[in-house]
């Protein structure tokens, strides 16, 4: 049954695309041919990237969220996270011992927290921007309007993170309450291209409800939206949340996208995400290794890490900074790349 599925993979590599019955095929298909998917994929970064892997500091800088998807820990109903807020002074801190690590990308991500006005995100963002103005800043902070959008824009931020979560409209909506739209989703992402953003989308493997065809319909929407990065990683259950009997998504089929979406954009930026590396003690070298180049250890104080806990078990919440990368650094030798200095912009533009 799967003989035909060589013929979809050197499609895909020729075509970097297929049609939706075509991917649905190759994402039914058993695990026989994966070395041969993930080998292609392998090839096609070697060509786009070397053997260089970008890393970006992540800063979680408040757990506070208005928004209440059903899958995610810092979800508002969930009364038992204990929640925190970092201060600008916090923040500078964390960028600073970044820098000397050797962070040219810094990524300020949080819930949907009002408390963090634009004012105040404009103040962070201009402070980073001033104080390194050779690294890149990243937004991950949700929805938010045009106008807000472009005011980060207009004060230095590059890049911004909104994960798709699925581009399947019926799946959309029984992974959120109803007043977080499909419609609402889309419309973020469209504006942050148009403002000239960076863009990264992305979707959680496994997610309740999730199909071949949820998947197909993702990578279709990823080929048409053209991003400059795509965070994908496995669904992973929190038992404070209403999916919390749902079962984590899989290493394989985590991979498998990684290796598709390589394919499909050659030139993306693809991280191999913490919870990639939470399902499997070698995830982060695997996702390496099917095609990903980009890692995003934590930058957050060591204090607040267990906290921002979107899912049970994350990894690396204990370490700190300095022993995050000199670990990342073995990992990353150990499939044969480096870890290097730089911003690391896209080649997907
Ligand atoms: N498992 C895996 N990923 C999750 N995210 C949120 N909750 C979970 C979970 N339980 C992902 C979402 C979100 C990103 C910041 O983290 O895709 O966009
Ligand atoms: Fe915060 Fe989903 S729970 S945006």
């Amino acid at each position: 049954m799967c003989l035909m599925i060589n013929n979809l993979l050197d499609k895909l590599y020729s075509e970097r695309t297929l049609s939706k019955d075509e991917f649905i095929s190759l994402i039914n298909c058993p695990k026989d041919t994966s070395e041969h998917l993930r080998s292609l994929a392998e090839k096609v970064r070697i060509e786009n990237y070397g053997h260089d892997i970008y890393m970006r500091g992540l800063i979680e800088f408040s757990n506070y969220c208005r928004q209440d998807c059903y899958y995610c820990g810092i979800r508002r109903s969930n009364t038992s996270c204990p929640r925190y807020r970092l201060s600008f002074n916090d923040i500078a801190e964390c960028c600073r011992e970044g820098y000397r690590l050797g962070f040219r990308t810094f990524v300020l991500q949080s819930g949907e927290d009002p408390y963090f006005t634009d004012d105040r995100i404009c103040k962070i963002i201009e402070a980073i921007k001033r104080d390194y103005p050779d690294c890149a800043v990243t937004l991950s902070l949700g929805e938010k309007s045009r106008e807000i959008y472009k005011r980060f824009f207009d004060c230095g931020a590059d890049r911004y993170l909104l994960r798709h979560e699925t581009a399947n409209k019926a799946h959309f909506k029984k992974l959120h309450p109803e007043n977080q739209t499909f419609e609402g989703r889309m419309e973020c992402l469209q504006i942050l291209k148009e403002i000239g953003y960076q863009v990264g989308c992305g979707f959680m493997v496994g997610s309740p409800f999730q199909n071949a065809e949820c998947l197909a319909d993702d990578l279709l929407f990823i080929k048409k939206l053209n991003p400059q990065m795509v965070g994908i990683g496995p669904f992973i259950p929190h038992g404070q949340t209403p999916f919390k009997e749902y079962s984590a998504g899989s290493l394989d089929m985590t991979l498998k996208m990684l290796s598709i979406i390589r394919l499909m954009l050659p030139g993306v930026l693809l991280p191999a995400t913490t919870a990639l590396a939470t399902i499997d003690p070698r995830g982060r070298e695997k996702g390496i290794l099917a095609g990903a180049n980009v890692v995003m250890p934590n930058l957050s104080p060591v204090k607040v890490r267990e906290k921002y806990q979107l899912y049970d078990n994350k990894v690396c919440t204990g370490e700190e900074s300095a022993q995050c990368r000199s670990c990342l650094e073995k990992r990353i030798q150990s499939v044969g790349c480096r870890l290097v200095v730089a911003r690391g912009d896209s080649k997907n533009i």
